[in-house]
């Protein structure tokens, strides 16, 4: 295996059928490295975050509170060998007006989380971010948040970044989204923290729920009524320590990649159990995998433990929305098409409106292994197969590169992964961290 630069990109190229073995650490849980950094942001008084996401999304959620006045320092590695980040905040009254426009990167979760924490500030504010960031809805996070109060707007009526805001006074509203999702609530609960009177969320389905543990593990009163209902009032979280734990949605590569190439066994230390974020775990023991959970503590709230991982036969199944899988479909496609038989992925349009159009691109990348796919309104039906090496993109989206990859340690010859420099959103390290599986460092 070996990576191949080209300019600001590069390529990955991998020979199918070498097994992976041994232990590793993924990084560091990019939902919660979010809300970590936003929270001891609030926080008033200084904060520990060790083990935080190595990637650009997170980074860029760092380098806005920079600009707000928070003060960031990366420390040495501690004896475990984890870095860590101190956060000094004086709390949200003490951000300053950004000279700079905010730049989000590719990352969406930055961008809706922090419409919500400037919600309640009166200064003016510009949130952008990349071609990809820029054609990326919006509406549903301005609009809850102007019947909150807060001013703001956004190209094309207010859907689409850049995004402007100037805060103020906010009212605790109850909102009932359209959309289920983690980064809008979240947005809503950091204003909510800063209005006056309840907020209320109402979700048509659960989603992630990384903030409400937070909160209630930091001793802010929140109310949760029901999976898809949870309630709060203004109030500010106290500066904590955390470590946290490994990210599931990059152990999914792992997992996927370890259960369907032979011989492969494998354990995944310190990963994030929240029930939420494994329910991918579910689906692919369900089509025959051979993977162990063992929980070996609690983090601020999160479940944190072990997976391991046998290689197995898969056969195809169906995977619907009360499933709440949303980032590692595009992974459970990888595994579909080396499963026997159909799989069908159901009530996921929303993958139309992550880093790329996911369901057009993963189409296109899963065509081009030889297997026999059907992209629908609503998701995506696969085929399994015998996926060939080939050449594949990575579309600029981080979760299709890592795709390119698992499907290439399983295919038959040599595979490319082409724009392979997307992964620098998630998980920067990954081929080195492959290459310790495949026994290469
Ligand atoms: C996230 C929620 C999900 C997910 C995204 C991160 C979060 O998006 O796809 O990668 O951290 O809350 P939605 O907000 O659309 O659910």
């Amino acid at each position: 295996m070996s990576t191949v630069r080209h300019g600001m990109s590069s390529e990955l190229v991998l020979a199918g059928g070498r097994p992976l073995r041994g232990r590793i650490r993924v990084p560091g849980c990019k939902g919660i490295s979010h809300r970590a950094l936003l929270l001891a942001g609030m926080a008033d008084g200084r904060s520990r975050i060790a083990g935080m996401a190595e990637g650009d999304d997170v980074a860029h959620t760092a380098e806005v509170l920079d600009r707000l006045g928070v003060r960031l320092r990366h420390g040495a590695p501690d004896e475990r060998g984890v870095g860590v980040a101190t956060v000094t905040s004086g709390g949200v009254e003490t951000f300053r007006e950004p000279d700079v426009v905010l730049d989000c990167g590719n990352s969406g979760t930055t961008m809706r989380m922090v419409a919500g924490l400037l919600a309640g500030r009166p200064q003016l504010a510009v949130l952008d971010g990349d071609a990809s960031l820029s054609a990326r809805p919006m509406g549903r996070v301005v609009e809850p948040l102007r019947a909150m109060g807060a001013t703001v707007d956004g190209r094309a009526g207010g859907t689409l970044p850049p995004l402007v805001i100037r805060g103020g006074a906010l009212r605790g509203t109850r909102h009932a989204l359209a959309v289920a999702s983690g980064q809008v609530k979240t947005a809503l609960l950091l204003a909510g923290l800063q209005a006056e009177g309840v907020t209320e969320i109402v979700e048509p389905a659960p989603s992630r729920d990384h903030t409400e543990r937070m909160l209630a593990a930091l001793g802010v009163p929140i109310e949760r009524r029901d999976p898809t209902r949870v309630a709060l009032r203004a109030g500010a979280p106290r500066p904590f320590e955390i470590v946290v734990p490994g990210d599931p949605s990059s152990a999914a590569f792992f997992v996927v990649a370890s259960t369907i190439v032979p011989g492969s066994s494998i354990v995944i230390e310190g990963v994030s159990l929240n029930p939420g974020r494994i329910a991918y775990v579910d689906v692919l023991t369900r089509m025959g995998a051979r993977i162990e959970i063992t929980e070996t503590g609690i983090e601020v709230g999160e479940p944190v433990g072990d997976i391991t991982v046998e290689h197995a036969s898969l056969h195809g199944t169906e995977i619907a929305g009360e499933e709440a899988i949303i980032d590692e479909l595009p992974v459970l496609a990888i595994a579909a098409a080396f499963a026997e038989g159909l799989t069908t992925i159901h009530d996921a349009g929303e993958l139309a409106v992550k880093e790329s159009n996911r369901i057009a691109t993963l189409t296109q990348e899963l065509t081009q292994l030889g297997v026999e796919v059907e992209a629908r309104p609503d998701g995506i039906v696969v085929r399994g197969g015998s996926p060939r090496g080939t050449r594949l993109k990575s579309h600029g989206d981080h979760r299709v590169a890592l795709c390119g990859a698992v499907a290439g340690l399983a295919a038959e010859g040599e595979t490319v992964v082409r724009g392979w420099s997307a992964v620098g959103v998630s998980y920067p390290r990954f081929a080195d961290d492959l290459a310790r599986l495949l026994g290469d460092a």
